[in-house]
């Protein structure tokens, strides 16, 4: 099978642990939505996960993995599973995805478990309009969530990474306060573009920005220069002039970067999808485990997958970033 690219080293898996969120953001769940959850039955079990790792990905060269949801600080027993996935001796990276509102209390005992890498997503550094986000009525959550980030950064959590999904005329007044957080700390800063998935309707009435418009805009207030810093993923990573930190823009609408992907999706209920927007070519890795089918077997079949990609981004690339996908990114895995 010949590759338009050479072929990247699939090596990233993001493992979702659950497909349920305590937040409700806007851009990630249709408003007034009945959301059809996996039955927990369904979710792989914490011996599954692991034995999928042992006997499946790492022998075929996964050595970089992301825990994700929904809200992953929400699975039962996370503190114990990231201990044993840090534990694997292959394990060369552990990084988890969290909205930040349970890490107060968590950000401690993860630490301890062996993780070292932590995203969480913030969005707005107003209290009222961090709630208009999240969605759900009463007090900010946003309270909650800056005390997580404080916590994570105490504990020693480096690089602190924060997502930010900007919408135009809800968050993007705020590019240049959210950006700001990388110049005293040594922050990572990351601006990523909203997406057509999970919320259609904002999406249609509020558009999108680009990266570049809102690299624009930092670049006219401080300059900014190119980052030596490079993160594994798909980000550019740039500096604000005297900055410790980092500012960086994760382009997937304006941007096809499908040729630089190097993951996979592993989502709570079993099902490895070699693309977020593709529901074609995954596979069902629960059943075939919960009908006994050998390890070796199903090992065979993730390889003839990870051999694909390359093939599935190429299509993906000709035939342009569109379509209507059945999953929202908190059952896909964020
Ligand atoms: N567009 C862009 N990013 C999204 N996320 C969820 N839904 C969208 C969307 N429609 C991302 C956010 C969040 C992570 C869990 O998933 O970055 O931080
Ligand atoms: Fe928000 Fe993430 Fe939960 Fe989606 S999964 S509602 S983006 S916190």
């Amino acid at each position: 099978m010949t590759s338009p690219n050479p072929p990247n080293r699939i090596d990233y898996l993001r493992i979702s642990l659950i497909d349920r969120c305590n937040f409700q953001c806007v851009y990630c769940m249709p408003e007034g939505a009945d959301l059809q959850y996996a039955l927990k039955e369904h979710w792989l079990t914490h011996d599954e996960i692991l034995q999928l790792l042992r006997e499946v990905f790492i022998p075929l060269g996964f050595t970089r993995f992301r825990l994700t949801g929904g809200e992953p600080l929400l699975r039962p027993g996370i503190v114990e599973l990231v201990r044993a996935i840090a534990q694997l001796p292959q394990t060369e990276d552990l990084a988890i995805t969290t909205n930040g509102f349970l890490l107060a209390d968590l950000a401690q005992p993860l630490y301890e478990a062996g993780l070292r890498r932590i995203n969480i997503s913030l969005d707005s550094l107003n209290a009222e309009t961090f709630q208009q986000i999240i969605g759900g009525r009463g007090r900010s959550r946003w309270q909650d969530v800056w005390r997580g980030i404080q916590t994570a950064h105490k504990v020693g959590f480096s690089p602190l990474k924060l997502n930010v999904v900007v919408i135009p005329g809800i968050n993007d007044h705020e590019v240049l306060d959210l950006a700001a957080l990388s110049i005293e700390q040594e922050w990572h800063v990351r601006f990523i573009e909203f997406m057509p998935i999970g919320n259609d309707t904002l999406f249609g009435s509020k558009g999108w920005i680009d990266s570049e418009s809102i690299r624009a805009q930092i670049r006219d207030r401080w300059g900014i220069k190119t980052s030596s810093i490079k993160g594994n993923g798909p980000a550019d990573v740039f500096q604000i002039t005297g900055a410790k930190g980092t500012i960086g823009f994760i382009s997937q609408m304006s941007e096809c970067f499908c040729d630089r992907c190097n993951r996979m999706r592993l989502s709570a209920d079993g099902l490895l999808r070699p693309c977020l927007l593709n529901e074609n070519g995954q596979i069902d890795l629960r059943t075939s485990l919960r009908n006994g089918i050998p390890l070796s077997k199903i090992r065979e079949q993730v390889a003839v997958l990870v051999n694909e990609k390359p093939e599935i981004n190429f299509k993906m690339r000709e035939s342009g970033v569109t379509g209507a996908y059945s999953r929202t990114m908190s059952q896909i895995g964020g």
